[in-house]
């Protein structure tokens, strides 16, 4: 079989469908991170079900798992090596589970490796899709599907996570620590110019979310930049909110925002917050874009490694497995990807809990549903499943800006 080209040149052109040719058969290398706690657990589960989709949808997935994360490291004393990054590099796409663990001193790990790979591979937005589907309950009373569409891009590489600082007397009474936020015009630049092409292609509008009124520097950066690119974008409105506020009124009124486009640190809080109100931090999937092509992107559920509850068999692995459903949309496998979606939201509408012993069954009976949901829709059609379930779709997963 003929080697296929790069993703970054197969995947030129936004809503490219590659053709399925018995000659040249859809082909990805997809380096998979289980990491920590329910980590492995929840990415078993989404990896099973790209098998069978690929199966089904006629592409070819070929995964390398890499031991990385806490075990790994209290092992050998390495988190990502430089040898390791170049083998990612030669990947398509990082499927990633989850990473923390209380044996190792908080920062090592979350730096050493997703904070690593974010920036080694200038996964530049961070997509985090936060949409609440019919069927499901979210913890605000009297919350609609019709209420909760939105998307948070979050600036990936940059602010208060990109690491400046100093710790000074340490030890004595006047301990002092200080840390630096960075902010520059090609990343700002990078991320605002993601989320107008978003906005486009959803309702058109697009917020900023900052602390204009406190972060006067980065702020007076942000807002610049968002009235520059916005010039660009006439058919977008843009507004702006203060990121306090930003939070109370995702919880009392989603429905005002579409696209919110804000800094590392506010977009990690605020999806969090997001996550929740779409029906919890389980069912919540995020993309690492890189834009250009440069290197691969990466996919994770947003949740944490939850080490209170793995191997329980309580994590709900949807969000792993709506993350894979946004990796198989980046890939061109938009239509295994919203199968997958589809399939996901059909399970969780079935479960009377989404997490822990009130779920009804397990992380890995879970997956099983689904993929018995996948191979359902192989022989109904997908149409007849969507038509049987009329107003329990949209995909949210599809975003075919941002695919190198
Ligand atoms: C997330 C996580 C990470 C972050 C951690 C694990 C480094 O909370 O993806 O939101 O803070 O970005
Ligand atoms: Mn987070």
């Amino acid at each position: 079989m003929a080697k296929l080209k790069a993703p970054a040149n197969r995947l030129k052109r936004s809503g490219d469908v590659i053709p399925a040719s018995p000659s040249q058969r859809r082909s990805y290398r997809l380096a998979a991170i289980g990491g920590d706690g329910i980590g492995p657990e929840v990415l078993a589960q989404a990896l099973l079900c790209i098998d069978d989709l690929a199966a089904l949808f006629g592409f070819e997935v070929n995964t390398s798992v890499f031991e990385l994360g806490a075990e790994h490291y209290l092992r050998t004393g390495e988190l990502v090596t430089d040898e390791v990054l170049a083998e990612l590099a030669r990947h398509d796409a990082i499927l990633i589970g989850a990473v923390g663990d209380p044996r190792v001193e908080p920062g090592v790990l979350e730096r050493g490796l997703i904070l690593r790979i974010r920036t080694e591979f200038t996964q530049s937005v961070n997509v985090r899709p936060a949409q609440l589907f019919h069927g499901i309950d979210s913890v605000v009373k009297d919350m609609s599907p019709e209420r909760c569409d939105l998307v948070i891009v979050r600036e990936n590489t940059e602010g208060l996570y990109a690491s400046g600082g100093f710790f000074s007397h340490e030890g004595t009474p006047w301990a002092t620590a200080m840390q630096l936020s960075l902010n520059t015009k090609p990343a700002i630049s990078a991320t605002v110019e993601f989320a107008f092409q978003l906005a486009q292609q959803r309702r058109k509008h697009l917020t900023l979310c900052h602390k204009t009124n406190i972060l006067i520097e980065a702020g007076r950066l942000w807002s610049e930049t968002v009235n520059e690119i916005g010039e660009r974008y006439p058919d977008v409105r843009h507004d702006y909110v203060h990121a306090d506020a930003c939070s109370v009124h995702l919880l009392e009124r989603p429905e005002i925002f579409d696209v919110i486009v804000t800094d590392n640190l506010f977009g990690d809080l605020l999806s969090d917050l997001a996550a929740v109100i779409q029906g919890g931090m389980g069912l919540a999937p995020s993309a690492n874009l890189n834009l250009t092509g440069s290197g691969p992107s990466m996919f994770e559920p947003i949740h944490g490694s939850a080490p209170d509850i793995a191997g329980t068999g309580g994590a709900n692995p949807a969000g792993a497995i709506f993350a894979a459903a946004m990796c198989l949309s980046h890939l061109g496998e938009r239509e295994a990807a919203r199968a997958l979606e589809m399939a996901t939201i059909r399970v969780l509408q079935g479960l009377p809990a989404m997490r822990g012993p009130k779920m009804g069954c397990t992380t890995n009976a879970v997956g099983e549903r689904i993929r018995g949901e996948i191979a359902k829709q192989a022989r109904d059609g997908v149409a007849a499943v969507h038509e049987a379930a009329p107003g329990t779709f949209r995909s949210r997963t599809d975003l075919s800006v941002g695919r190198g």
